[in-house]
């Protein structure tokens, strides 16, 4: 067989626009990201006479922390119709339960390990536990989470023609050797560690999300979450301000881990909410760092959260990988999303405090 070269004619007014255009598609770190496929079209039962609502949209994990948040946001907009799948591992009935019964919600037992089917325009790919006692707790679980789960979610994208967003996370980059942290930073990551499964299952899931993009044109967003706070994080799941918070309140002594001095930057719920959203209706793939830059150590952080002089801070072993320190540059979220957090730490702690407060049934004193 001899070989049929194509050629094909291109005018200099189109060479140089697809010059430029290739140049404005490269991202931060210099390689090319964008996709030349066509996103897959919606599905025609979207535009049927029986679909009342302009948005359909799926959150996986809505049942935690975050994604009750989520839901709590995309439902105040009448013209949205959520569609909840949650397996309820680390997540709850309770932090949706206002929903539950409005004609404009859906809550459905699902694992994302497993396919799903349903119609949706928009999906927001949060399931996953999040905190180091869960995740660590069944490690193979938490990777087939990432791993199977994200492509689940990209082939259900795929199949509707739906926008997917990706819950990422500050780990990717490890116990970074960059501060504050960048998007382009590749990360430093130990890959056989007992945080791995989180740490890589994630990275992982951000691969599939731009290979999906780039092979089959799916329309990605992914939000890189560094240490989020408020209500309804679970009471003892091992992050540090829950901790902090069920311990004072408790009168028990504030456990800071070995040295103290590490830092962590805490991102109030509602920011989070806001710069996910955002994310998703805007015209960037990601990543993006969503976090708050204000930097704490967690000797700071335990002082600010004892009020009570008696309440005393005991130091502890510390779990192996922790990283020392952590800090969003969130330069691409001020510029591409217009956003940055605006609750301060001082103004968060109480608002989670109360929850916590009467979740514990510890009266005011
Ligand atoms: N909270 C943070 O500080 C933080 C930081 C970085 C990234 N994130 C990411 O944000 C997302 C939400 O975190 P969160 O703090 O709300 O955690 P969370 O544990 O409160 O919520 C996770 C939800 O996912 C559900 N889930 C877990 N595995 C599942 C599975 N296999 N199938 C279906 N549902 C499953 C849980 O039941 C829970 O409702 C996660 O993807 C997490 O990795 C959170």
């Amino acid at each position: 067989m001899v070989a049929v070269k194509r050629f094909h004619l291109i005018f200099p007014e189109d060479f140089q626009e697809r010059i430029c255009n290739k140049k404005k598609r490269m991202s931060a770190n210099g390689t090319d990201n964008s996709s030349s496929k066509k996103p897959p079209s919606p599905s025609p039962l979207r535009f049927s006479k029986f679909f009342q609502s302009n948005m359909r949209i799926l959150v996986t994990g809505g049942a935690g922390f975050i994604g009750s948040h989520l839901v709590d946001k995309l439902m105040e907009n009448e013209k949205n119709e959520v569609i909840v799948a949650d397996n309820y591992f680390t997540g709850t009935k309770e932090n949706l339960k206002k929903w539950i019964g409005h004609p404009r919600f859906e809550l459905i037992r699902h694992d994302v390990t497993e396919p799903l089917l349903v119609e949706v325009d928009r999906i927001y790919h949060l399931a996953c536990p999040a905190s180091p006692i869960f995740y660590k707790y069944n490690p193979v679980k938490t990777i087939k989470t990432n791993v199977i789960g994200t492509l689940n979610m990209l082939g259900l994208a795929k199949r509707v023609g739906a926008r997917i967003l990706l819950t990422s996370t500050s780990e990717v980059y490890g116990d970074p050797l960059e501060h504050p942290q960048k998007e382009s930073y590749w990360g430093n990551v130990n890959p056989i560690g007992v945080r791995s499964c989180y740490d890589e299952g994630k990275r992982v899931a951000e691969t599939l999300m731009f290979d999906y993009h780039r092979q089959h044109g799916i329309e990605i967003r992914i939000a890189r979450i560094f240490n989020t706070y408020g209500p309804r994080m679970n009471i003892d799941d091992g992050r540090v301000v829950s901790n902090f918070i069920a311990q004072a309140l408790r009168n028990e002594p504030l456990t800071v881990q070995l040295p103290g001095t590490q830092t962590r930057s805490f991102c109030y719920v509602s920011d989070m909410v806001d710069g996910l959203i955002r994310l998703m209706e805007g015209e960037n793939t990601g990543p993006i760092n969503i976090g708050n830059p204000g930097e704490f150590t967690m000797i700071e952080l335990a002082e600010a959260v004892k009020e009570n002089p008696e309440v005393k801070i005991s130091m502890v072993e510390n779990t192996p990988d922790d990283p020392r320190q952590r800090k969003p540059d969130i330069t691409k979220a001020k510029e591409l999303l217009g956003w940055e957090p605006k609750v301060k730490l001082r103004d968060g702690l109480p608002l989670m405090e109360e929850d916590f407060r009467l979740r514990l049934g510890v009266p005011r004193s």
